[in-house]
């Protein structure tokens, strides 16, 4: 089954065309970022705006790039939600009405759930069950994953997502945006034991995040230590992406013992960051759990993991109709 997958809900305009749920004919991301990068943030009108210029041409470009012919299409999928509404809706609508012109079966995914199922487009995939994180800019939710549509979440952030506590830390440092690769990159060079930020855990056994905290931390220390040199921004880097790693790892590798699993798999934007698996891994390897994380051209928003979730979906004919809309919140249920 040929799938054409697309995702529209922030500020990637992707279509992908994925044959029996796994295999990636071709994956086209556009992205806005050059857009929003002096904004300091993505701006969700001119993110709707751009995914209606970007659409026609981005889906035409995987068709193209699979080597395939229009015809050869068997099945349409896109993302519902959650996401920026106006975006959501150009992504949904040009695929809902791709699919009514063209009288194939249509599925609404959700995006949480496709960024897991980036894990399965690996070669090496994890066995059910394993813990999944999605941590990205907009989440960070920790499931039990047992089988292809059962994901129980086990825990989410209460305030912001880790991916937004690096972009408003790079905010703070007049890096720019997105903050996280920055700030990765600045943070290699330095020792993260140096400045002590906190790791909030919350109360004891609970997989909930919190990064409010650390955040105001950051941003008071760069206050009372006049942070402005290259070299003192580099340290903050540091010592703040260590924080958050050791909280995502801690929680993470509870979450797996409580739950007697010997698999964690990580996807989302976030994931992307090479020291946060490096660690992940270690510390992880050493309590006998495997880590999974998708190569990074499937941690950030893609289609080709909308593909793959709508398959399933098709496959167990979970379809979207015609008057079904998007969504902006929702958790996995
Ligand atoms: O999944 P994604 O592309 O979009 C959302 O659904 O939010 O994630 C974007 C987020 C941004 O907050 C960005 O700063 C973060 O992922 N990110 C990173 C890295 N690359 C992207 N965070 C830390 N380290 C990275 N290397
Ligand atoms: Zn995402």
């Amino acid at each position: 089954m040929i799938v054409l997958g697309i995702e529209s809900s922030c500020d990637e305009t992707a279509a992908s065309i994925v044959s029996d749920g796994t295999n990636i004919l071709s994956s086209i991301v556009a992205s806005q970022i050059d857009v929003h990068h002096k904004y300091g943030g993505v701006v969700p009108e001119l993110a709707s705006r751009m995914h209606i210029e970007a659409i026609v041409t981005v889906v035409d470009q995987a068709i193209k790039k699979a080597n395939i012919k229009v015809e050869n299409i068997d099945a349409v999928a896109a993302t519902r939600g959650p996401g920026l509404i106006g975006a959501l809706l150009v992504g949904f609508t040009f695929a809902k009405s791709f699919a009514f012109a063209r009288h194939l079966p249509f599925a609404g995914v959700n995006h949480l759930e496709a960024h897991i199922y980036s894990l399965f487009l690996m070669d090496k995939k994890p066995a059910f069950p394993f813990i999944a994180l999605v941590v990205s800019g907009g989440h960070t939710n920790i499931y039990y994953v047992t089988s292809c549509d059962n994901f129980e979440l086990l825990g989410q952030t209460r305030d912001d997502a880790a991916g937004e506590a690096f972009d408003k830390v790079a905010k703070m440092l007049n890096l720019g945006y997105p903050g996280g690769p920055i700030i990765e990159k600045l943070a290699k060079t330095k020792d993260p034991g140096v400045i002590s930020f906190p790791r909030t855990m919350l109360d004891k056994g609970s997989l909930d995040f919190s990064f409010s905290g650390l955040k105001s931390s950051v941003a008071r220390y760069i206050h009372d230590n006049h942070i402005t040199s290259d070299d003192d921004k580099a340290q903050v880097a540091a010592s703040f992406q260590e924080a958050v790693i050791d909280v995502l790892s801690q929680k993470l590798i509870n979450a797996a013992s409580c739950k007697k699993c010997s698999s964690i798999g990580i996807s989302g934007g976030v994931s992307a960051n090479k020291t946060l698996v490096n660690k992940l891994t270690e510390k992880a390897n050493s309590k006998g759990i495997n880590i999974f994380a998708p190569p990074l051209e499937l941690c950030g928003d893609n289609a080709a993991m909308i593909a793959a979730r709508g398959y399933t979906m098709i496959q167990q004919g979970t379809l979207c109709r015609l008057d079904h809309d998007v969504f902006s919140r929702t958790k996995i249920d």
